[in-house]
C-alpha cells in the first residue's frame, strides 16, 4: 500500500478534484444556490429519522454551505459533504458525507442524505460509486478504508451499502444512545483493495 498522502501537504490538489461527473449526476462542493434544496430535505422528518439531527435552521444551513464551499474532500479531521446535483434539473438532490479520521487520514466514515423526491431512482447508488471511485483512486486521495454505521432497521441504507459491495463487519447490540433510546448498529466497510476487485458495474 502506498501512503502518498502526508497530512496537510496537498490540500490544494484535493480541492481541485471536484467536480466529477457520473452518468446523471455531478458531485461537487456545496454552493450558496443549494441553500433552499439543502434546507428542504434536511428538514424532512422521514429523511432525518436515522440521522443525528431533527431539523436544521437557515443559519445552520448557511454556515454549513459557507464552510463546505472552501473545504477540500479528504481533509483530516473534517467531514466533507459531496453535493449531488442532478444534471437534468441542475439542482441539489442530496449529499454524501465523508468524515476523515484526524490522525489516520487513510480511513473515513461515510453517510448519505437524499431528498425523498429523488429516492428510489438509483441516484444515491450512482453518487456513492462515484465518490468511492474518487476517494480510492491510488493517484488521488488513495484512501485505504471507508466504513459506515447503520441502524439495521434503516433498510434503504443497508441496501445501498450492500449494492455497493460493502462487507458487514459487525452487529453492535444497543450500542448507541440515539434520540431517546439505545439502538443497534451494523458496521460495514470497504477496503481500497476490495473496491478495485469487486466494484459494481456502472
Ligand atoms: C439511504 C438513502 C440515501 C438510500 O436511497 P435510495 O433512493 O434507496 O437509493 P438509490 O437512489 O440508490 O435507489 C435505489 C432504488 O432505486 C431503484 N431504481 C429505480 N430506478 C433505478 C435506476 N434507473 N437505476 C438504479 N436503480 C433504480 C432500485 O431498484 C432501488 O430500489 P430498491 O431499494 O427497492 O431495491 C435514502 O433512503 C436516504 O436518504 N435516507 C434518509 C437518510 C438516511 O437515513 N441516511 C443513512 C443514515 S445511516
Amino acid at each position: 500500500m502506498r501512503f502518498n498522502y502526508p497530512i496537510g501537504s496537498h490540500t490544494r490538489r484535493l480541492r481541485l478534484m471536484l467536480p466529477i461527473e457520473t452518468e446523471r449526476l455531478i458531485l461537487r462542493h456545496l454552493q450558496a444556490r443549494d441553500l433552499e434544496d439543502y434546507l428542504g430535505y434536511r428538514n424532512d422528518p422521514e429523511v432525518a429519522r436515522y440521522q443525528g439531527w431533527e431539523h436544521i435552521t437557515r443559519e445552520q444551513a448557511e454556515t454549513t454551505v459557507n464552510d463546505q464551499a472552501i473545504l477540500a474532500p479528504g481533509t483530516p479531521g473534517k467531514t466533507f459533504l459531496f453535493a449531488v446535483e442532478l444534471k437534468s434539473e441542475r439542482r441539489l438532490i442530496g449529499d454524501l458525507g465523508l468524515m476523515i479520521r484526524e490522525h489516520d487520514p487513510h480511513q473515513g466514515m461515510t453517510g448519505y442524505t437524499f431528498s425523498r423526491a429523488y429516492q428510489g431512482k438509483g441516484y444515491a447508488t450512482e453518487a456513492f460509486i462515484g465518490m468511492l471511485d474518487l476517494m480510492f483512486d491510488p493517484d488521488g486521495p488513495n484512501m485505504h478504508r471507508i466504513f459506515a454505521l447503520v441502524e439495521p432497521e434503516n433498510t434503504p441504507s443497508v441496501k445501498l451499502l450492500e449494492r455497493a459491495g460493502f462487507r458487514r463487519e459487525g452487529h453492535f447490540i444497543r450500542a448507541r444512545w440515539f434520540k431517546g433510546r439505545w439502538v443497534d448498529d451494523y458496521q460495514y466497510a470497504m477496503l481500497q483493495s476490495e473496491w478495485h476487485e469487486k466494484r459494481p458495474a456502472k
